[in-house]
């Protein structure tokens, strides 16, 4: 049998860790690699005993966060909708212990996620929203040799179960200078984990109570948030928001021309819509002109706060990293910043961007972002995050504009930079990443994968 195990060396953190690294799984506190190579592979199960014998089979194979300070490797991470739960035969009173956002999924939320329009779930890509996706396995490696043979192990646990089918095979990577389907440099900031045993980069801020990640520890209000049962199931998990974005790269491209007429304006724009250039420089430290060796640099490149910038002259209230997280903004709203974040694992699919693209056939072709979005209260913060800070404005004074990158777009959508004596208000945002699917994970701990695939007898 293949094994990706012999890659994986443990290096010792940076302090002691108070989190039971070896039961959460390796996705939750590991980095995306850079560059970074992989695949989601989804599941259905029509077989209960099968798919719990696949599980069984699977789990020895899945990561956990032990080893996450390990500069060449590969791993695999595992989660499970609510469908597959059921499918998997878990018992009716574990099965009704989990929250009912996470129970009716993604699709059904749609409303109250901002979902409609061109983002409803009626124009999804198959099998998403159907109940059709029942188990989740993602694939991360820093070489494409590596991710080879993290898919045969992958392959190896799943090929032969009558009763287990593939729905999804999503290849993702990093784009050419580790760019996303838009052409930003990303997944530069996450929140930092009190307890993982990792120091916060200079800028990511104080450590955040694990438990706003990871079930069973507190939270930022001192205590943990009720866990699936038994404990073994809900302990050291979490939910998993997946949204697969389609990139209008053309429309984008279209966008900055018809608002810059020099490369220089282009770029200008182009940083102030998401808070910092595409090399990943923050607009907070290189204002005027981008800055690559900045960007590259993760000791200084998330170095900042907002504090002078109380007008959003150099960061637009409306941008995309000000609106995430808006850091010490004053906000309209009184909120506490640290009780919204997420943890991001951004992948990248589809052509490369090119900023040369301009036709309508290209808005077609297969290109954008798969995001996984961890957290202990992923299906609450995401709600959140799509109709307070996405698909609003007023939090940060910035009316009823969205934001221009993710945001669902009205006619006629604008952005707002401000600026003395006059503020230019951009008019003609478009919706450039459409939302193409999305499904709701359960990340459970090493030992409640082996729970659950023993369950039933
Ligand atoms: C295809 C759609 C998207 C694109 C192209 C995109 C792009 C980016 C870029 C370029 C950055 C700055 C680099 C970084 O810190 O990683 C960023 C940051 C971020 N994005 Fe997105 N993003 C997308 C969707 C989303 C969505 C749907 C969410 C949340 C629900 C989100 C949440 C964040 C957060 C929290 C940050 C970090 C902000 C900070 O801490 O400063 N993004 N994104």
């Amino acid at each position: 049998m293949l094994s990706i195990k012999d890659s994986v060396g443990e290096n010792p953190p940076a302090h002691v860790p108070t989190l039971d690294l070896h039961e959460i799984q390796a996705t939750v506190l590991r980095q995306r690699p850079a560059p970074y190579f992989g695949m989601h592979i989804l599941l259905r199960v029509d077989d209960a005993a099968a798919g719990r014998a696949f599980l069984r089979r699977l789990t020895p194979y899945v990561d956990s966060a032990a080893g996450w300070r390990i500069a060449a490797n590969a791993w695999l991470g595992v989660g499970i909708t609510y469908a597959g739960l059921e499918a998997l035969g878990l018992p009716q009173d574990s099965l009704q212990s989990f929250p009912e956002t996470f129970r009716v999924g993604m699709a059904a939320r749609a409303k109250e996620l901002g979902d409609v329009d061109l983002n409803d779930p009626k124009h999804w890509d198959a099998p998403y929203g159907n109940a059709q996706v029942h188990i989740g396995i993602s694939a991360f490696s820093d070489t494409e040799e590596m991710r080879q043979r993290a898919l045969a192990v992958a392959r190896d646990q799943y090929e032969g179960f009558s009763g287990v089918s593939v729905v999804v095979m999503q290849d993702f990577g990093a784009q050419p200078d580790d760019r996303n389907s838009l052409g930003y440099k990303d997944g530069i900031d996450q929140p930092p984990v009190e307890g993982s045993g990792v120091d916060p980069l200079p800028g990511q801020g104080r450590p955040i109570k694990a438990g706003e990640f990871i079930l069973g520890y507190p939270g930022e209000t001192g205590v943990p948030l009720p866990m699936p049962q038994p404990d073994i199931l809900g302990r050291n998990g979490t939910y998993v928001g997946y949204r697969k974005y389609h990139s209008l790269v053309a429309s984008f491209n279209r966008f900055l021309r018809e608002h810059g007429s020099t490369e220089e304006e282009r770029e200008l724009l182009a940083a102030k819509l998401v808070g910092r250039w595409r090399s990943g420089a923050p607009l907070a430290l290189a204002p005027d002109k981008d800055n690559p060796a900045l960007g590259a640099d993760p000791q200084r490149n998330n170095d900042f706060d907002y504090a002078s910038d109380s007008r959003g002259q150099q960061i637009p209230f409306s941008s995309h990293i000000r609106r995430m997280n808006p850091r010490d903004t004053q906000l309209q709203r009184l909120t506490d910043v640290n009780i919204h974040r997420l943890i991001r694992r951004g992948t990248t699919y589809g052509r490369p961007y090119d900023p040369n693209q301009l036709s309508d056939e290209d808005d077609h072709v297969p290109r954008g972002a798969i995001f996984l979005f961890m957290s202990a209260k992923a299906m609450d913060t995401i709600e959140f995050l799509q109709k307070e800070w996405i698909n609003d404005g007023d939090f940060i004074g910035a009316n009823n504009e969205r934001d221009p990158i993710v945001g669902l777009q009205p006619e006629d959508a604008t952005f707002t930079i401000p600026k003395a004596p006059v503020r230019r208000r951009v008019h003609g945002i478009q919706t450039f990443n459409v939302l193409k699917g999305g499904e709701y994970f359960f990340m459970p701990s090493m030992s409640a994968l082996k729970w659950i695939g023993n369950q039933g007898g």
